[in-house]
């Protein structure tokens, strides 16, 4: 049910997905949604997503941290194409406080979520579980994600998954631009 990366034919689905659950954190910066999720949609990165299916379909997705990419990748170039240097300039600076550093021995994710149809039948435990698989495969000590203030339900299911609570950060004068204002950053072993 669970696998690495999505089809051309997919990418649609998948970015549809990932702007309906993180629009508000990716929204600031673009002049519009629907620029703001065409743009997303093309630059999703299949090789840093786990997918899972229901019936063929996606139902939902993980994205990581691999070799300096998270699941939203893009250049300066790309950006400024689309959108021109003005534009660019906006997203790149609304959208860098949101980049997650890699750090060593530890897979960091980014953003997993679920289709509103599909939530609480395990599919977002079932996809942190291939996570921590992955994490596994490349010899990591522990997985690494990262939960706003606003979603107490999510950090409850991290908490019931071994996630604990290893940091914590402000989005400080920019809380008011994304929604939210501070965030935990919550780790769990890979093996136990
Ligand atoms: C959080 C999320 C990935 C969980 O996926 P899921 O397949 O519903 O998860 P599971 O079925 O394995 O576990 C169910 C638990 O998920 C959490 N959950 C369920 N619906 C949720 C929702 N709409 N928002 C946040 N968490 C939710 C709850 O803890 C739930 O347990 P509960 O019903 O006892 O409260 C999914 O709900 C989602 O995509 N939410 C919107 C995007 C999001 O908030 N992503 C997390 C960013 S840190």
């Amino acid at each position: 049910m669970i696998g690495l990366g999505f089809t051309t034919a997919e990418r649609p689905r998948v970015g549809a997905l990932y702007w309906a659950a993180f629009r508000r954190k990716l929204r600031a910066g673009f002049p519009d949604d629907a620029s703001g999720q065409a743009f997303v949609t093309g630059v999703l990165r299949a090789d840093r997503m786990l997918v899972a299916r229901v019936g063929g379909e996606v139902a939902g997705v993980c994205g990581f941290h691999e070799g300096g990419h998270g699941a939203v990748a893009f250049s300066w170039r790309e950006l400024r194409e689309r959108f021109g240097v003005r534009t660019s300039l906006r997203v790149s600076a609304a959208l860098a406080p949101l980049g997650r550093s890699e750090a060593g021995g530890v897979l960091v994710l980014d953003g997993v979520c679920v289709d509103a149809r599909h939530r609480g039948r395990g599919i977002g435990s079932a996809l942190l579980a291939a996570a921590q698989a992955h994490a596994a495969t490349r010899g990591d000590r522990e997985v690494q994600l990262s939960v706003v203030d606003t979603n107490p339900r999510a950090e409850a299911l991290y908490r019931r998954l071994g996630y604990r609570v290893v940091g914590e950060g402000s989005m400080g004068v920019l809380g008011e631009l994304y929604g939210f204002r501070r965030y935990r950053t919550m780790r769990r072993p890979v093996a136990s």
